[in-house]
C-alpha cells in the first residue's frame, strides 16, 4: 500500500526547492511503482493542449506502444471524456480497452484535475485480477491533488 502522505510531503519539499511539475510527476510514478507489488506498470499521461489526445510522459514498466491515445479511448480516455476514475477489475471485460501487455489484468486510472480542468492522468496496471481498491484510489488521488496544485500554478 502507498503512503500517500509520504509521497506528498516529498513533492512539496520538492516543490519548495523549486522543482517543476517534470520533475514531480517522474518522483511521483516511481515512487508509486515502488510502493506495492501489484503496480506491475506505472504512468502518467497528459492532455496535450488541444484537449483531445492523452500523451504519455513517464513511466515504470514494460514498454508501451500507447504512446498517444484519443480522448475517448481505452480505458484512459474514457476516464477523460467521462471525467471520471476508472477501477477496471478484468480488462478483458472493457470494451475497446487498449492493451499493452497480455500479462495486464486488471487496470486503475486516477484524474489529475484542478475542478473541471483535467490535466491528466495516473495509470496503473496490475498483472493480478481486481488488483485495484477504494483505498488504492483514494491514495493516488491523494498524490494527483497535490501534482495538480503545481500543474495549476505553472500554468497560470
Ligand atoms: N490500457 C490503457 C492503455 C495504456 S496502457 O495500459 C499503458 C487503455 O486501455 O487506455
Amino acid at each position: 500500500m502507498v503512503d500517500a502522505r509520504e509521497v506528498i510531503r516529498e513533492l512539496q519539499d520538492m516543490r519548495e526547492e523549486g522543482h517543476l511539475s517534470d520533475a514531480l510527476l517522474r518522483y511521483a510514478v516511481k515512487s508509486l511503482d515502488g510502493a506495492d507489488a501489484r503496480f506491475n506498470w506505472v504512468g502518467v499521461y497528459l492532455l496535450n493542449d488541444e484537449g483531445l489526445e492523452l500523451w504519455l510522459h513517464n513511466y515504470v514498466g514494460s514498454p508501451t506502444e500507447h504512446a498517444k491515445i484519443p480522448v475517448g479511448q481505452g480505458v484512459c480516455g474514457t476516464a477523460v471524456a467521462h471525467g471520471a476514475n476508472q477501477n477496471v477489475p478484468d480488462v478483458s471485460e472493457f470494451e475497446g480497452y487498449l492493451s499493452c501487455s497480455s500479462d495486464v489484468q486488471s487496470e486503475l486510472v486516477v484524474l489529475i484535475r484542478a475542478g473541471t480542468e483535467i490535466y491528466g492522468q495516473f495509470d496503473i496496471d496490475s498483472h493480478q485480477p481486481a488488483a485495484f481498491n477504494n483505498q488504492d484510489e483514494v491514495a493516488v488521488q491523494m498524490i494527483a491533488d497535490k501534482l495538480a496544485e503545481q500543474i495549476a500554478h505553472e500554468r497560470r
